[in-house]
This record gives structure tokens, sequence and C-alpha cells, in this order.
């Protein structure tokens, strides 16, 4: 089925072209990967909820003057955004130590940091996404000091938000990964925007009370209910309703 032109396609989306110029469709796959690959797998409705979850994200965040690709959601697994060009940097901010971080220095896993912490890491998964320093990422020419700043600032912002939205969902923050692009403007300027997704593939949540993991921690250690943590995200969000609607998976499982 070759209705459009594929033009990419990564380890959970498959981008297409868009029907305009400049715009390109996201499709949400239920395939996950993790540690570089290593790991492969399939989360039952992963697409339909990610893509509702990140179309969530996406608005609020513009809402509140966070610049991003978005467009709009097409349908169930599959959004329309500007075709931004994407910094091979991914933006990862952390509010309480967990995953890579609790391994690079030896900090007990749930450790609250002092204050957030923002790293980069150089999107090439043929090196495992190394750790990188600005300095990496000027030299290399991946990106300029003021686009770093741009990303830094917003990633910020985004972590301010984002860590009140989901408290208010009894939902800790843990940390997150972003991606940033370029989108050229009609007088030929480039403004950073924030691009990919959000969602519990790229956010570590934890329940505020029973610190249970609500993301993809689940897939990655093997500890079970890894559908229904990505429902329970959706449900609390206000994203499908406690009775299910059209855009339940299990509604297009049935198809
Ligand atoms: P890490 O502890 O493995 O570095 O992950 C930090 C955050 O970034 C976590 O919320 C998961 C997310 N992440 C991605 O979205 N993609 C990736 O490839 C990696 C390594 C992490």
């Amino acid at each position: 089925m070759s209705r459009r032109r594929n033009i990419y396609e990564g380890k959970a989306k498959i981008l297409y072209q868009g029907p305009e110029p400049g715009t390109i469709v996201q499709y949400f796959k239920d395939d996950a990967t993790a540690f570089n690959n290593e790991k492969k797998g399939t989360i039952l409705g992963k697409g339909v909820l990610n893509n509702r979850i990140s179309e969530f994200l996406m608005l609020r965040l513009a809402e509140i003057g966070v610049p991003t690709h978005f467009v709009r959601r097409l349908n169930m697994r599959e959004q329309l955004v500007y075709k931004a060009e994407i910094i091979p940097v991914e933006v990862v901010v952390r509010n309480i130590a967990a995953g890579q971080f609790t391994e690079r220095f030896q900090v007990k896993e749930g450790t609250p940091l002092p204050r957030s912490i923002v790293e980069f890491y150089y999107k090439a998964d043929e090196l495992g996404d190394p750790i990188v320093s600005e300095e990496h990422i000027t030299s290399f020419g991946w990106a300029t000091p003021k686009d770093i700043d741009e990303m830094m600032a917003l990633a910020l912002r985004i972590n301010d938000y984002m860590s009140g939205l989901f408290a208010g969902i009894g939902l800790k923050l843990v940390d997150f990964k972003l991606e940033f692009g370029h989108l050229f403007e009609e007088n030929g300027e480039a403004r950073v925007v924030l691009a990919d997704e959000i969602s519990p593939d790229s956010c570590r949540l934890w329940d505020i009370k029973t610190n249970d993991k609500m993301d993809k921690d689940r897939f990655r250690h093997d500890l079970g209910s890894v559908e229904e943590a990505y429902q329970e995200v959706a449900r609390r969000l206000g994203i499908l309703t406690e009775t299910g609607d059209g855009d339940m998976p299990t509604t297009e499982k049935a198809k």
C-alpha cells in the first residue's frame, strides 16, 4: 500500500510526505525498541495512544507559547506536522535520578536532583547516542550557540509546565527527552521549534503515591502491564474516557 511517499521509517514512527509542501505526516507504530534497538517488541495500541498524548501535550505547550511543529491530528495513528530540519541532538531534562543517570553517576534511582539537569545526546544510533557537551554540538556544527540557548530555555519551560500538568494527575515527571528542529519562515529565517513527540515512550512518569512506573520502562525492564500503563496516562490526561470512545485501541483491534 504505497499511497504516499514514505520519507523515513524510524523505530516508533513512519514519516510520509504531507499533503502540502512543507508538511509531513507522522504515523505512530506500535513497535517499541529499547537499549539502542537491542530489545524489540510491540506495545498493542501504543501508536494510537502516543498520537493522542503527543497531540494533547503539543497543543497545551503551544498555548503557553512554545513553538512546535504540530499542525493537527489526522486520524487515530497520524498527525500532520510542519517539516522541520531536525537538530541531531536529544535534549534530556532530569528531575529525579533514573535510567542512564543512575548508572553514570552511581546515584540511587529515585533520588531527587537538587535542580533540574539538562543533558545533550548526539542522535546517532551507530554510536549509541553518546552524551555530548555544548562544545561538541557547536564544533561539529549540529547547532549554533543561539540554538542551544533556545533549546535549553524551551526545555526548562516545558519541564516547569509539564511537571505541574502531570502532578495535577498524580504523576511525577522524572525525566524526558525532547527533539527540536529548524523551521524556515517565508522570509528565510529559521526558528527553533519543538518536534518529534512527547509520550510515555520519551518520558519517565511515576505514580505520585506508589512510585509505579507508567512509561516505557515497563517494556524496557519487562515489568508487565505495559499497555495498561500507557492507557492509564491517557485516561488521567482526560484523553480516554472510562467507557472508551471510538479511538480506543481495542476498537481498532476489532476492525
Ligand atoms: P535515559 O535515562 O536512558 O538517558 O533516558 C532519559 C529519558 O529520555 C527517558 O525519559 C527516556 C528518554 N529517552 C528517549 O526518549 N529515547 C532514547 O533513545 C533514550 C535513550 C531515552
